[in-house]
């Protein structure tokens, strides 16, 4: 039985990736960019066993066994890594062809599933970096995230640590649609992520399918794609490398806003927010208000952003994080009875991953 475990943690995008030209590849309609957040809070663990006695590749997501479907993306995932492996196989003769064995995958999320806190991209990181591990393969981060966005989208950027974008690339065979990293975690240690669980429960409408319908039926997004975010990846990624909290945490709401505006604009409309989402919303802008007046400093202090979900992710710097957890509780208390997995903020419904 050869065996590895590998853990990855969420990321959350700043500019959103909604949209794909290639179902298939899972090539993206836009460049995003996110923060991965710690390995110490959300994230996924996964376990890969390969023997010559297994009867078929089978995969257990939180302890229920999930279908592998034949061209579905878990498979695919699984076929690529597997190829890697043959291709290093016949490069070094004595290695073991653990690519003929079927495997056994076992993942578990220590957070909500499919609740609109990127589990979808902690876990098909994991799988990825859990088969590399497998299969001793020698591949960096970069091309693992090839395979990974096989899986989903989000993942790719799970691999590499701190602030990184995934370029949508032109290529029609995705091989230039990768992350990379626009700076490590050490180079602004400053800024933390707070996680507002507003529901666990699973989503009605997943990313996919949500995206899908988008690409289908919305106007704005083609506004979007093509007159709104090339222009944030570049301000956004030179506010990361100046450390210019206020010019990320502006450019970070709108482009939260903006995804959510193009879910209205889907036909059927899907929303993700709910009434709790939106009065996090209403606190953190009047929380900036007050520090951008002159005699405050001038500047923004905190920045939410909601992905295909209603539970708020709030980035900022060190200095302001208590005030704002206080802040949160105060508005918010018991607002849902949730499992902790930290055990920092009890049934607050509200709880905190320091990112990156
Ligand atoms: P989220 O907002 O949590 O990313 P999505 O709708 O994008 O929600 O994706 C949720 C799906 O991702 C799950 O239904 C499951 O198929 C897949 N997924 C979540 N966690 C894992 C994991 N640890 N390993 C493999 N697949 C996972
Ligand atoms: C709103 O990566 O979950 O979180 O590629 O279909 O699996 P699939 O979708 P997914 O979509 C994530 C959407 C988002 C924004 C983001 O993470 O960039
Ligand atoms: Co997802």
């Amino acid at each position: 039985m050869f065996t590895a475990t590998t853990t990855a943690p969420v990321n959350i995008a700043c500019i959103k990736y909604w949209g794909k030209r290639d179902t298939k590849l899972i090539l993206p309609t836009n460049s995003s960019l996110s923060v991965t957040l710690d390995q110490d809070h959300l994230r996924s663990t996964t376990t890969s066993r390969a023997d010559p006695t297994f009867t078929k590749d089978r995969l257990w997501l939180n302890g229920v066994e999930e279908e592998i479907k034949p061209v579905g993306r878990m498979a695919t995932c699984i076929a690529e890594m597997k190829r890697l492996r043959k291709e290093l196989v016949e490069k070094d003769s004595s290695a073991p062809p653990l690519s003929t064995y079927f495997v056994h995958i076992a993942s578990f999320n220590n957070f909500p599933t499919a609740a609109g806190l990127a589990s979808s991209a902690s876990g098909f990181a994991a799988l990825t970096a859990s088969l590399a591990a497998l299969y001793e393969l020698p591949s960096a981060p970069t091309e693992l995230s090839l395979i990974a966005r096989q899986g989903s989208g989000s993942a790719c950027r799970s691999l590499l640590g701190g602030f990184v974008a995934w370029n949508a690339g032109t290529l029609d065979s995705g091989l230039d649609s990768h992350a990379v990293q626009i700076a490590p975690e050490t180079h602004w240690p400053d800024i933390h992520a707070l996680i507002c669980v507003v529901s666990d429960t699973k989503k009605g409408t997943s990313s996919t399918s949500g995206m899908q319908r988008t690409v289908e039926t919305s106007p704005l997004l083609q506004h979007r794609i093509k007159h709104v975010v090339p222009q944030r990846m570049q301000d956004i990624s030179a506010a990361i490398l100046a450390k210019d909290f206020d010019r990320f945490a502006e450019i970070t709401m709108a482009d939260s806003n903006q995804f959510h505006a193009v879910c209205l604009d889907t036909s059927p409309p899907i929303f993700y927010m709910n009434d709790v989402s939106r009065a996090i919303i209403a606190v953190i802008e009047e929380y900036n208000r007050v520090g951008l007046l002159p005699e405050n400093g001038g500047k923004r202090k905190a920045a939410y952003t909601y992905d295909a979900g209603p539970n708020a992710v709030i980035y900022a710097p060190a200095a302001h994080i208590k005030e704002i957890i206080s802040m949160i509780v105060h508005f918010f208390p018991q607002q849902e009875t949730f499992n902790d997995p930290f055990g920092l903020f009890g049934a607050a419904g509200v709880t905190a991953a320091l990112a990156p």
